[in-house]
C-alpha cells in the first residue's frame, strides 16, 4: 500500500508498469498523487509501485470486464479518480502491409482502440458523477504521418481522434481530455528492440531537430503537466513530445537536419 495520505488526489495510470508509463508514476508521485499503477503485467507492476510509493492493481485492456473492474475497484479501495494516464498500449515491428499477421492486427486494435475507449469510459463515469476530471491519453508520432507500423500507427491517429471526441462530449462536464504524442523514446522496451537490430537508433536521431532521442521523464512532465491544474484551459489538444521529429520531415527533401560540425 502507497505512504501516502487520504488527501492526496488520486491518478490512474494504465501501461504503468511500462517505461513512460513508470516515469509518469514516478513524477505523479512526485507531484503529490496517490497513484494507482494499472497494467498486465502484475510482476512488473508491483515492483514499479514498491519503488514509487504507489498502489497496483491489475487491468487488461483487451478485456472490457477487466477495465470496468478496475475503475470501480481504484474508486471503492483507493478514492475518487481525478486524473487518468491512459498509457498502455500493445506495441508493433515496423513490417510491410502485406504480411500484416492478422492475429497481431486484432490484438492491437482490441487494446489500443476499444481498451483506450473502454477505459476513458469506464474511468470518466465517476469524473462525470463529480464535474472534474483530467485525462492524457498517448499517440504517437506515427498518427501523423505514414510509417512502417501498419496496424499501431491507425490505432494511434484513432486515439487522437478519440481524445478530441471525449474532449468536446466531456468539457462543459467538467473534464478536460488531451493526448500527448511521443516520438521515439528510450523506454527499456525499445531499447531491447535497438538491442535485437529491429530499430536503429542513429537513424531515429537523425530526424530529430535536437539531434537526441525522448527520455521517459520527458514524455512524463507533458503529461503531468496536461494533467495538472496548471492545464485548467486546455483540452482537445495533441501535444508531440519527440525532440522535433515532427518537424524536421520536410528537410529531407533539401539533404536533412543541417549538422552543426559541417
Ligand atoms: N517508447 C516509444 O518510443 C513510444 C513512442 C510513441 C508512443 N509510445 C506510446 O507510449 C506508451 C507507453 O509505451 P512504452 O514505450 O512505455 O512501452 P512499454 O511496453 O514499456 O509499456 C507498455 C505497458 O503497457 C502494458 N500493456 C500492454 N498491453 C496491455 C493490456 N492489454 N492491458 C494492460 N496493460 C497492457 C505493458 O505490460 C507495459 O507495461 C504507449 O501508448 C506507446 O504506444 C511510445
Amino acid at each position: 500500500m502507497a505512504a501516502s495520505s487520504s488527501q492526496e488526489r488520486v491518478a490512474a495510470i494504465t501501461g504503468g508498469a511500462g517505461g513512460i508509463g513508470e516515469a509518469c508514476v514516478a513524477r505523479l508521485r512526485r507531484d503529490g498523487w496517490q497513484v494507482v499503477v494499472l497494467d498486465r503485467d502484475m510482476d512488473l507492476a508491483r515492483q514499479v509501485a514498491d519503488r514509487h510509493g504507489a498502489i497496483a492493481h491489475e487491468i487488461d485492456l483487451a478485456d472490457t470486464a477487466s477495465i470496468d473492474a478496475a475503475a470501480a475497484w481504484v474508486e471503492r479501495e483507493v478514492g475518487p479518480c481525478s486524473a487518468l494516464a491512459a498509457v498502455a498500449a500493445h506495441l508493433e515491428n515496423p513490417h510491410m502491409p502485406e504480411r500484416q499477421d492478422e492475429a497481431e492486427w486484432d490484438a492491437i486494435l482490441r487494446v489500443n482502440l476499444t481498451g483506450t475507449f473502454r477505459t476513458l469510459t469506464a474511468f470518466g463515469a465517476g469524473m462525470l458523477e463529480r464535474g472534474a476530471g483530467s485525462i492524457v491519453t498517448v499517440g504517437s508520432i506515427t498518427a501523423f504521418n505514414s510509417s512502417p507500423l501498419q496496424a499501431y500507427g491507425p490505432t494511434k491517429a484513432a486515439i487522437i481522434n478519440m481524445s478530441r471526441n471525449f474532449a468536446v462530449a466531456w468539457g462543459r462536464r467538467g473534464i478536460r481530455v488531451n493526448c500527448v504524442c511521443p516520438g521515439p523514446t528510450r523506454t527499456p522496451a525499445v531499447e531491447a528492440s535497438y538491442a535485437r537490430g529491429e530499430r536503429n537508433p542513429d537513424t531515429m536521431i537523425r530526424q530529430t531537430a535536437l539531434g537526441r532521442l525522448v527520455k521517459p521523464e520527458q514524455v512524463a512532465n507533458a503529461i503531468a503537466f496536461l494533467l495538472s491544474d496548471e492545464a485548467g484551459a486546455i483540452t482537445g489538444i495533441e501535444l508531440p513530445v519527440d525532440s522535433g521529429t515532427l518537424a524536421t520531415q520536410l528537410w529531407s527533401l533539401y539533404g536533412g537536419v543541417p549538422d552543426p560540425r559541417t
